[in-house]
C-alpha cells in the first residue's frame, strides 16, 4: 500500500486498467431438455398429489415446461451448476452439498478464489503487491464475516477486502470502485471477485424462471497502469446507475425467519416481471451508454466490441442494436447466455474473458452489466499492447 494521498486530490500516474481477468466454471452442465424433463416430473407429481383440490378448483394445475419456449424466449441452452443431481431431482429440486465447518474454506471463497489465482496468474502478480479484494456478488454466502476477506487470507493478500452487493451489476460496480482506489492513489492493484452460485436463490419450481441462471465464478484485476503488464485493457471510463423498481425482487433476508422449503414463501427466492424487465432496462441501458461514449469523447459506433450482461438474447440484441445503429454480429457482441445462462453479475465478465484476445492494441470496447435494483454499469476499455 502506498501513502494515501490528500482526499480526492487526482494521484499522477494512477490511471486504471483492467490487467487481467479469470474464470472458473462449475464442472457439470444441465442442458434444457434434461431441465425441462425434471421439471415437468414435478409438476406431473404435484398434479397427480394436489388432484382432489385442482379438480375442486381450489388449487392451478401445474403446465408443462418446454425445451423450445426456454430458448427461444430467453436464448439458454444449458447452464452450469455446483450440484447437478439434486437441482434435477423432482423431489429436491434445490442445490445440495454437504455443511462445511468453519475450519474449512467455504464453497463461495473456494469457486472465487479458484477464478481469482487465473486472474494473478495471467497478470504474472504477485499476491503480497494486491492490495484489496472485493466480493461482488448477487448473494452473499453469509452476512460475516465478509467473503472477500476470507478469499484475500485464502490468496494470502495483505490490506484489505470487503463484499458488496448490486445483483447483476455488482461486478462492474465493483471495478468502478477498484479504479476509484487505484485513481485516488489508496490503491495500486485490486481483485474483484464475483462468485455467483445462482442455483441457491433460483426458485427451479417456477416454470416461468426455472431455466434462467447458472454458476461460476469470475475475477478481475484492476491495477494502476505503471505496476500493470504490458499487454492490458486501459479503463477509459466508467458510469453507474441506479433506479429503484420491484420488478426483479428477493425478499430472503435475516429478518425473516421462513425458509422457502420449510414454509410456501416462493418470495424468498428470485422473482421477476421479465416481460417489464425487458421493457424498461432497455431503453435505460442503451440511453446510458450512448451518453457516457459521448461524456468520453466516444463515437458509440465505432466500439469495436460489446460484452454485455447475459440475461437474455432479445434485450442484447436491442440494446446493441441503440448503441451501434445497426444488428450486432456475434463478433461484435459475443453471447455466452446459451452454454452459461443468466450467470448474475458474471455475464459480462465471462463474455469478456473468453472474446478479449483476438483484438488488437487500440481497439475500443464495452463491458455493461444490468439488472436488479434496477441496476447498471459500464465500463469503457481500450487495448493496450
Ligand atoms: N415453458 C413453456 N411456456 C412457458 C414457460 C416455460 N418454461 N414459461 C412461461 N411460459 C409461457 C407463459 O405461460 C406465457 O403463456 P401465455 O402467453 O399463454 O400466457 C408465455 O410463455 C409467455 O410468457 P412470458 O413470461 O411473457 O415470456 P417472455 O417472452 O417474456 O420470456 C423471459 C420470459 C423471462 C425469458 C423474458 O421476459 C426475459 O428474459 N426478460 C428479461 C429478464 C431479465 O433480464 N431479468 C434479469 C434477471 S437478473
Amino acid at each position: 500500500m502506498q501513502d494515501t494521498p490528500a482526499a480526492n486530490a487526482p494521484v499522477e500516474g494512477a490511471r486504471p486498467v483492467i490487467s487481467a481477468t479469470g474464470l472458473f466454471t462449475p464442472e457439470h452442465s444441465i442442458s434444457n431438455a434434461e431441465l425441462v424433463e425434471s421439471f415437468n416430473a414435478y409438476a406431473d407429481r404435484f398434479n397427480k398429489a394436489n388432484a382432489e383440490a385442482i379438480a375442486a378448483g381450489e388449487v392451478d394445475a401445474l403446465a408443462h415446461s418446454s425445451v423450445e419456449f426456454i430458448e427461444k424466449a430467453s436464448g439458454i441452452k444449458a447452464r452450469h451448476v455446483m450440484a447437478k443431481a439434486p437441482v434435477l431431482d423432482p423431489e429436491t429440486m434445490a442445490p445440495r452439498w454437504d455443511e462445511r465447518g468453519d475450519d474449512e474454506i467455504s464453497i463461495m471463497a473456494e469457486i472465487g478464489v479458484a477464478a481469482a489465482r487465473q486472474a494473478i496468474e495471467r497478470a504474472g502478480r504477485d499476491p503480497a503487491d494486491i492490495d484489496a479484494v472485493l466480493c461482488a456478488a448477487s448473494n452473499m454466502q453469509r452476512p460475516y464475516p465478509a467473503m472477500a476477506i476470507e478469499i484475500q487470507q485464502a490468496l494470502e493478500i495483505e490490506g484489505f477486502g470487503f463484499d458488496m452487493n448490486v445483483a447483476c451489476s455488482s461486478a462492474t460496480f465493483g471495478i468502478q470502485t477498484a479504479a476509484d482506489y487505484i485513481r485516488s492513489g489508496n490503491a495500486k492493484s485490486v481483485l474483484v471477485v464475483s462468485p455467483e452460485i445462482t442455483s441457491g436463490h433460483l426458485n427451479w419450481r417456477d416454470r416461468d424462471s426455472h431455466f434462467i441462471f447458472g454458476d461460476v465464478a469470475t475475477a478481475v484485476l484492476v491495477e494502476a497502469v505503471d505496476i500493470a503488464p504490458a499487454q492490458h485493457w486501459d479503463i477509459l471510463g466508467t458510469k453507474l446507475k441506479t433506479v429503484f423498481s420491484n420488478n426483479i425482487r428477493n425478499n430472503f433476508g435475516f429478518l425473516n425467519r421462513a425458509h422457502p422449503e420449510t414454509s410456501d414463501a416462493p418470495d424468498k427466492l428470485f422473482v421477476q416481471e421479465g416481460r417489464k424487465v425487458f421493457k424498461e432496462v432497455v431503453p435505460m441501458v442503451a440511453q446510458m451508454i450512448v451518453e457516457e461514449a459521448e461524456r468520453l469523447g466516444i463515437e458509440p459506433t465505432a466500439l469495436r466490441r460489446m460484452w454485455l450482461h447475459q440475461a437474455n438474447a432479445g434485450m442484447n440484441r436491442l440494446i446493441a442494436q441503440r448503441v451501434l445503429g445497426h444488428e450486432a454480429s456475434e463478433d461484435e457482441s459475443p453471447t455466452v447466455l446459451d452454454t452459461y445462462g443468466n450467470t448474475s453479475s458474471a455475464g459480462s465478465i465471462i463474455a469478456f474473458h473468453l472474446n478479449c484476445d483476438d483484438l488488437s492494441d487500440g481497439d475500443t470496447g464495452l463491458i455493461c452489466s444490468f439488472g436488479a435494483g434496477y441496476s447498471a454499469g459500464a465500463v469503457f476499455v481500450r487495448k493496450a499492447g
